[in-house]
């Protein structure tokens, strides 16, 4: 049944769902991996590769979760069976939903982890923990916090009701305040920070390693991992956009706000790679991708420059706002569903379901200490709910929502919701949803099983 309005509540203006779409958007990923992928695969040639990923397939499929959330204003569940019910298609599609919520939900439990290991690292520039270390030092300092399970408990757990703090409230009080707080204090770190990188003298040096265009590294591989990264960056397939778009105003249009927010996610993601990459090679150090660029390379790198223990707490400030912002959104999509299935309020949803992820979580964080003989299928639960959630669940969430809403959903209502003035441009977006956007992520999804099973 749709609503008029979500019961959850609604964003106060269309600005605020943009905001709240790029803290989703805008997390770990892209410090520890975008700039580095960046370089590595041929510069400003991959910045437009993977501007065209992004317009060509995440945009598309980013607009019809957003066309689905908005049109019932409810949970994804809800609104996609609304949606494949009111095309004559089976309620069942509402399994899609399910298993996208399930998926954000499982993000959710091991990213509260590495969001720890953020707090631990920030607390750790403020008392100057770090001060002095080389490499070596700082990868055993790394190392050690790994295997000290109760400190990592701490911080999860401090972590997680953070979250549940700002859930358990209505979308005005809670995730809209939360977002107009947090998203300003983002960018302001990343201002500052970008100002102390101009100062390093290698700012030149970092610009022309992400910008210079190096067609000939362009590779098959360079486009697996510009469209995986355009799609885990951007949220897809995990039913957070759907959940947010069901706060959304009716009058907003649609286009416009996606596109915003991949540009703006785009361009945050340079400059926080301007900021890692001038810091790295201001420090003589090398920039390798991965947990270990944010937990080893870039303490050490900050604090040999002048100014480094302040701008590297700022900077470690900065991922843990990345990081919180996007583990609210991925708690979301489960909390909307609870409260409307079971008619709970979101406090109690949100506490049952932090309490669930939490306990996943410690044992996620376990795996990588004092259990770290267990394994499953060969590896730790840590990596095994990460390896399933982004190799198996999110890319078939993907598919799902394009197949979706580009064979099976009514095409009126799609266009009549999407409110497009150019009717070629309607045609344009359901022609890539209904055969580029399937077929590239089930390129990524099957390269990415290969990849997984056989090396
Ligand atoms: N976009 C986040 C990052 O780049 O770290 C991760 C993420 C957040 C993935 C929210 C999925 C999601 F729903």
């Amino acid at each position: 049944m749709r609503q008029m309005l979500s019961i959850q509540g609604s964003w106060s203006n269309r600005w605020i769902f943009i905001l709240a779409a790029m803290g989703s958007s805008v997390g770990l990923g892209n410090i520890w991996l975008f700039p580095v992928m960046t370089g590595q695969h041929g510069g400003g040639a991959f910045i437009l590769l993977y501007l065209s990923c992004m317009l060509l397939v995440a945009v598309p499929i980013m607009m019809a979760e957003v066309v689905i959330g908005r049109h019932a204003r409810q949970n994804p569940v809800n609104a996609i069976e609304d949606a494949a019910v009111s095309a004559g298609a089976s309620r069942h599609w509402r399994l899609v939903g399910a298993l996208a919520i399930f998926c954000g939900f499982l993000i959710f439990s091991y990213y509260s982890v590495v969001a720890g290991w953020v707090l631990h690292y920030l607390v750790a520039m403020i008392f100057g923990q770090l001060n002095g270390l080389g490499v070596d030092q700082t990868s055993r300092f790394f190392n050690k916090l790994l295997a000290d399970s109760q400190m990592l408990l701490l911080w999860h757990s401090l972590f997680v009701l953070l979250v549940i703090w700002v859930l358990a409230q209505r979308v005005e009080r809670g995730l809209d305040r939360a977002m107009r707080f947090l998203m300003p204090v983002l960018f302001l770190m990343l201002f500052m920070l970008l100002g102390f990188a101009l100062t390093t003298g290698e700012f030149v040096s970092a610009t022309e390693y992400l910008f210079n265009f190096h067609l000939q590294d362009i590779g098959w591989d360079a486009v697996l991992i510009a469209l995986g990264h355009s799609f885990f960056t951007l949220a897809l397939g995990v039913g957070v956009i759907m959940a947010y778009s069901a706060y959304m105003g009716k009058s907003d249009s649609i286009a416009p706000t996606v596109i915003a927010i991949g540009v703006f996610d785009t361009l945050v993601a340079l400059l926080i790679g301007l900021v890692v990459v001038t810091v790295v090679m201001a420090a003589q150090m090398e920039l390798r991708a991965g947990p270990g660029l944010l937990f080893v390379t870039l303490p050490v790198a900050f604090l040999q420059l002048p100014g480094g223990q302040v701008f590297g707490f700022l900077f470690f400030l900065l991922a843990a706002v990345a990081a919180l912002t996007s583990a609210i959104s991925l708690l979301e999509p489960a909390t909307a569903w609870v409260t409307e299935r079971f008619k709970w309020s979101r406090a109690r949803a949100v506490l049952l379901l932090g309490a669930l992820a939490w306990g996943l979580g410690v044992a996620a964080l376990y795996s990588l200490g004092q259990l770290s003989d267990l394994k499953i299928l060969g590896v730790s639960i840590f990596d095994l709910i990460d390896i399933t959630t982004t190799i198996l669940f999110l890319p078939l969430g993907g598919i799902a929502v394009a197949v979706l809403a580009g064979w099976v959903l009514d095409k009126e209502l799609l266009t009549a919701e999407l409110a497009l003035s150019n009717p070629a441009m309607a045609a344009l977006w359901l022609w890539l949803l209904r055969f580029v956007a399937p077929a590239a992520v089930g390129l990524i999804f099957v390269m990415n099983l290969y990849n997984a099973l056989y090396s």
